[in-house]
């Protein structure tokens, strides 16, 4: 069931838009901030609040890798494994965290306090291997490493990303995503050298970017 609150929320989310669909993505995440995953409930509140058919909601929800219709864990842990991050390490980083946390790919454990996906490039390939947690960086992570962040938080311990800021919950993470600003934006590294090193060099080689058709 879904509360007024959220389903003034939704609303508010799809008057951002001059297309209201075009809210349905923030709207997904706002349904997982409140209940942990996408709901039917939730589902037919989208389709509602936007006057388009449920199968229309669902081929979304259910196309992107980042809406869930199962509950998922307080803290959603992810591991790249593409080639980037594998050769460096992140084979060997998600199958210590498989083995800490007992669960695999898309799975969440019993006491509902993780759940575990293999991702896919984070565009962190300069951090190489990435483990997220709630979507905030660990990087250049060690099998050791991964498995001491699982188990301060499964102590209640506060954890940080290895950019600067305070994980807190998936739930959370999934409201922001939904535009609700938690004041936190600011918080941590931007763009370190390592992120900017393309950038660096393509100035010094003079090099600029592609016009479009119209020299633009
Ligand atoms: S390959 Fe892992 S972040 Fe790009």
């Amino acid at each position: 069931m879904i509360d007024s609150t959220t389903k003034a929320q939704l609303q508010e989310i799809a008057d951002r838009y001059p297309v209201a669909r075009s809210g349905l993505l923030p709207m997904l995440h706002l349904l997982q901030s409140v209940e942990g995953h996408v709901s039917t409930d939730g589902i037919d509140a989208c389709a509602e609040v936007l006057g388009i058919s449920t199968a229309e909601v669902t081929a979304v929800a259910t196309f992107y890798t980042m809406y869930h219709n199962e509950p998922q864990g307080e803290h959603h842990i992810g591991v790249c494994i593409n080639p980037g991050c594998a050769i460096l390490g992140g084979d060997d980083v998600y199958a210590a965290v498989c083995a800490r946390l007992g669960i695999g790919h898309d799975e969440v454990t019993a006491d509902g306090k993780f759940s575990l996906e293999r991702i896919e490039c984070q565009a962190a390939c300069t951090h190489a291997p990435v483990m997220t947690v709630n979507w905030e960086f660990m990087d250049r992570v060690s099998p050791e490493q991964a498995v001491g962040v699982i188990d301060a938080l499964a102590a209640g311990e506060q954890v940080e990303s290895t950019r600067g800021p305070k994980v807190t919950s998936w739930r959370d993470t999934a409201r922001v995503l939904a535009g609700f600003d938690d004041g936190k934006a600011a918080d941590g590294v931007a763009a370190d050298e390592l992120m900017l090193a393309g950038l660096k060099r393509a100035k010094e080689l003079g090099m600029k970017a592609p016009t479009t058709k119209g020299g633009e």
